[in-house]
């Protein structure tokens, strides 16, 4: 039966691949790869170079298909739906034509699969659905949340104390009141910048592992500035900026 292999490739730093994920790269017959546009073309390079440093023979293929790109209506739970259905029979073409019954094909998805990505979500969908019969696993992977709590040297939680991770567009709807330590993803918008309260810490990141990494910390109405300066050169050396923070309220 084909086989599908979820990969978890570490957030950037190539170093930051498990043994696991190494064994999984060399299992796989085809490794499908996203085009994803001029700006992510910065992370396709990411992915190229994981591959070039971990496999140990030239006996595979890489397919690339292309994304298909989300609307941007006000109802963004309908836009999401359309668009992973949209990205499903796009998985399912590749899988047919791509793969022969005893195959293995991989997707390296980006830190671990389990945190703000839907490849596992369609692939389990399309597993369900049967109209190409495949099996899957999944690999996890070092994401950037550990690397920026690593990179900075910090726990994410307070002592017995919850954390609450959740994305910029989220955050901008309103702060997890009862949340000590609140992990921002995806925030495309700098929505740190907008918020009230000053006194909070912010522990910022941004192309953690890459070699334009930047980090700042401190007291968000010291750092917010500084932090959208460093995000705007990050963005300009790379060609694309993704940055994950954690706020924390002071101790009193
Ligand atoms: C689509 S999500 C994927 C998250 C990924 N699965 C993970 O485990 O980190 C993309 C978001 O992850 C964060 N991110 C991923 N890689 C990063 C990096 N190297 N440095 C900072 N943030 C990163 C950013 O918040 C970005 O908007």
């Amino acid at each position: 039966m084909r086989k599908i292999l979820i990969i978890g490739v570490g957030a950037g730093d190539p170093a930051q691949i498990t043994i696991q994920a190494i064994e999984a790269l060399n299992r796989a017959d085809v490794f499908f790869i996203p085009d994803k546009g001029a700006e992510k073309s910065g992370l396709r390079q990411q992915r190229l170079k994981i591959c070039d440093r971990y496999l140990k023979s030239a006996a595979h293929r890489f397919v690339e298909y292309k994304t298909p790109s989300r609307a941007k209506t006000p109802d963004y739970k309908a836009d999401v739906a359309a668009w992973h259905e949209a990205i499903a029979a796009t998985f399912e073409a590749l899988f047919a034509r791509e793969l022969t019954e005893d195959q293995c094909g991989a997707f390296l998805v980006w830190g671990d699969p389990a945190l703000y990505d839907s490849t596992l979500r369609i692939v389990e969908t399309l597993h369900a659905r049967g109209a190409v019969t495949f099996d899957y696993e999944i690999i996890p992977g070092i994401s950037s949340v550990q690397a920026l709590a690593a990179q900075h040297k910090i726990a994410l939680n307070r002592i017995g104390e919850p954390v609450h991770i959740t994305t910029g567009r989220k955050l901008r709807e309103n702060v997890p009141e009862n949340a000590d330590s609140v992990v921002v993803m995806l925030d495309g918008e700098e929505s740190f910048a907008a918020l009230d309260d000053e006194d909070l810490e912010i522990f910022w990141g941004a192309n953690i592992g890459c070699p334009e990494q930047a980090l700042a910390s401190g007291r968000l109405g010291d750092v917010k500035d500084r932090i959208k300066e460093l995000r705007a050169k990050v963005r300009a050396a790379a060609g694309w900026v993704m940055d994950v923070y954690l706020l924390r309220k002071p101790m009193r």
